[in-house]
């Protein structure tokens, strides 16, 4: 890891309220399981961001969104990392913008980094009040096909989710990532961090 993932998950934790800092470990977990399963089929190529770089964004991607630059998220993010004395490269800050393609400040996404980040952001909300349904709410306990299911056939719950967005994962000029995998990676790498989020 060439930076220090600390200092910035302080930032982050300082910054946002407790849910959407879960959420913020949660997607950096889930673009580090995408660029994982990227990478053992050869689909990294050499005009890809580094995989630190899809880590970092994906911790980072939402530190504007609280505070006086809530409104305008995400286009305050190096005011808000600002706000901690600290900076990012212009390749995390591409990615970062493309998970807010639609809002201002956003950025069509287009390399496999920033397709991640914005399939990825919206589902992480989906799988959690997946595991939320369990008495246990242990994220141990749920399955893909529960995920699945919850989000083809149910489109009331966990409404707020972006169901077109993250479909989009399957697209060939996306991800070329079926939904079912995405979701299986996803839940995968949230699973390996369930406790550092609450589940
Ligand atoms: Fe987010």
């Amino acid at each position: 890891m060439n930076y220090d993932r600390s200092i910035y998950l302080d930032a982050v934790k300082e910054t946002l309220e407790t849910n959407i800092f879960y959420h913020s470990l949660a997607l950096e977990a889930c673009v580090g399981g995408v660029y994982d399963h990227l990478q053992s089929e050869n689909r990294i190529t050499s005009n890809e961001p580094k995989k630190d770089d899809w880590l970092l964004a994906g911790l980072i991607h939402d530190i504007d969104y609280a505070g006086e630059f809530k409104d305008q998220h995400p286009a305050n993010t190096a005011q808000a990392l600002a706000k901690h004395n600290l900076t990012v490269s212009d390749s995390v800050m591409q990615i970062v913008k493309a998970h807010g393609w639609h809002y201002p400040g956003g950025l069509k996404p287009e390399s496999l980094a920033q397709w991640t980040i914005f399939c990825a952001d919206s589902l992480t909300g989906l799988i959690i009040a997946v595991a939320l349904v369990y008495p246990s709410k242990k994220l141990s306990e749920v399955k893909v096909s529960s995920v699945l299911k919850r989000f083809l056939k149910e489109p009331k719950f966990a409404a707020g989710t972006r169901r077109e967005d993250v479909k989009l994962c399957e697209l060939e000029t996306a991800l070329n990532i079926q939904l079912d995998k995405f979701i299986e990676i996803c839940l995968g790498s949230m699973q390996k961090i369930a406790t550092d989020i609450g589940l």
